[in-house]
């Protein structure tokens, strides 16, 4: 088991975890569950697949489909929580993100990056939640328009190593990633 004694190499694994997501198909931190306030009382947690992660700007993307629950609650609230957990590292990462939602000409670029097989995930018909008839009473019909860029400006991370001695530690970008432990 890993121990770390100082707070930036435990953000080091952290962050070399997060990364993982976009590099490495198989970690579990390709598909974070991304979590948005309702303003109804419960909130909403769903898996979404990371699209890009990057420290240097604190930033991480999803893409999601314009018409999708979560962009009401996003226009609402523009604040979320991402968490991922890695069963083999024993590492939890919580992460607070203030959400930019991209749409329209802007995404232009990211569409042409998008496979044509994926995508089908942007233009459901009717939109995604709606009630439909039977299972399959639904079509796809791909449309840049109803692609939703969302950058996630991340305001704290928060992990969780389990071991004989859990350690705990948050960071802020308030105080510039700098740290401090908790009690687990
Ligand atoms: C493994 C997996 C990956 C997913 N990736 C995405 C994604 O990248 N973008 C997305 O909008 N939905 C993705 N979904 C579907 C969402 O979990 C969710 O059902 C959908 O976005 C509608 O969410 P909403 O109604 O809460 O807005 C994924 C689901 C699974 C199980």
């Amino acid at each position: 088991m890993k121990v770390f004694q100082k707070l930036d190499d435990f953000l080091d694994f952290g962050w070399a975890q997060i990364s993982r997501g976009k590099s490495d198909k198989k970690s579990p931190a390709r598909h974070p569950t991304f979590v948005t306030s309702s303003g109804y009382g419960f909130p909403n947690a769903r898996t979404l697949v990371m699209r890009r992660s990057n420290r240097k700007n604190n930033l991480i993307e999803f893409h999601t489909d314009t018409t999708s629950s979560k962009m009401l609650d996003l226009k609402k609230n523009p604040c979320a929580a991402i968490h991922i957990w890695l069963p083999k590292a024993k590492l939890q990462i919580q992460i607070h993100v203030v959400v930019e939602v991209k749409v329209g000409d802007i995404t232009i670029p990211y569409w042409r990056d998008i496979p044509a097989k994926s995508r089908v995930a942007y233009g459901t018909i009717p939109n995604p939640g709606k009630v439909i008839e039977s299972p399959l009473a639904y079509d796809h019909v791909p449309d840049q328009k109803r692609l939703a860029v969302l950058i996630c400006d991340i305001q704290s991370i928060q992990l969780l190593l389990l071991g004989v001695k859990h350690i705990r530690a948050y960071y802020k970008k308030t105080t510039n990633w700098q740290g401090e432990w908790l009690s687990p």
